[in-house]
């Protein structure tokens, strides 16, 4: 199987946390938009979705499932993303696809975390990604600093400007071994609107495809 027909498998194997008459949390990115496409197939009834980007909230749309805001809910029972690293521990680094503030407001007002990932995501340190990190454009120069200190070195993804007009700064070269400290420190920084790892809002399940099928890791 090629990565497109995992994204497909995995998109299909979320369906089975989904329940009919519940609004659903829908992450971004191109694993799912095989999730959308593969719920509109489905024909399971929801009362509706929460969002975490234009993107998706198009596509969801156009496949004729109702579109609420955040505020409208004040709770989901599941949130359904992508990741584009994962550890053993369900740590994650998102923001691949400039939507990490959305997905982490969609990502806190559910119960349960569903990733959904091709088995490539699956990394023993967080890290090898570059670090999506959302920020108010004025504090770039002196966030690159800040992340150089760590050992980092921070590039402004050009011509990107988020859904909620930020800007995205992408950090190579760090090894995330303390995610939950991390987050915690980088979030405080002057500037920083949402660092891209989820360990706060880690995920509670993760579905990973690959050559053999869809494994769970819980
Ligand atoms: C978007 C994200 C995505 O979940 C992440 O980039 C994975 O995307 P894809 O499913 O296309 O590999 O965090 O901001």
């Amino acid at each position: 199987m090629n990565q497109d027909q995992l994204k497909q498998l995995v998109g299909r194997a979320a369906l089975d946390y989904v329940t009919p008459g519940q609004i659903v949390g829908v992450g971004t990115g191109s694993t799912v938009d095989c999730f959308i496409d593969a719920l509109a197939a489905s024909g399971i009834a929801v009362a509706g979705a929460v969002s975490s980007s234009e993107r998706s909230t198009q596509r969801l749309l156009k496949l004729g499932i109702p579109v609420l805001d955040a505020a409208e809910v004040t709770g989901l029972t599941v949130y359904i993303d992508g990741a584009d690293e994962i550890d053993g521990n369900g740590f994650m680094v998102k923001g691949g696809g400039a939507a990490l503030t959305r997905e982490k407001i969609v990502a806190d007002l559910a119960a349960q975390f569903v990733c959904i990932a091709d088995a490539s995501k699956l990394v023993q340190t967080l890290g090898r990604f570059p670090l999506p990190v959302e920020i108010i454009p004025m504090a770039a120069a002196q966030l690159a600093r800040r992340f150089a200190a760590l050992g980092g070195e921070a590039r402004l993804r050009a011509g990107v400007v988020t859904d909620n007009g930020g800007h995205i700064l992408d950090v190579t070269g760090l090894s995330i071994t303390a995610p939950l400290a991390f987050e915690t420190e980088v979030n405080q920084w002057p500037g920083v609107v949402t660092v891209g790892v989820f360990a706060r809002h880690k995920a509670s399940v993760c579905l990973l495809g690959g050559a053999d099928g869809v494994k769970t890791l819980s």
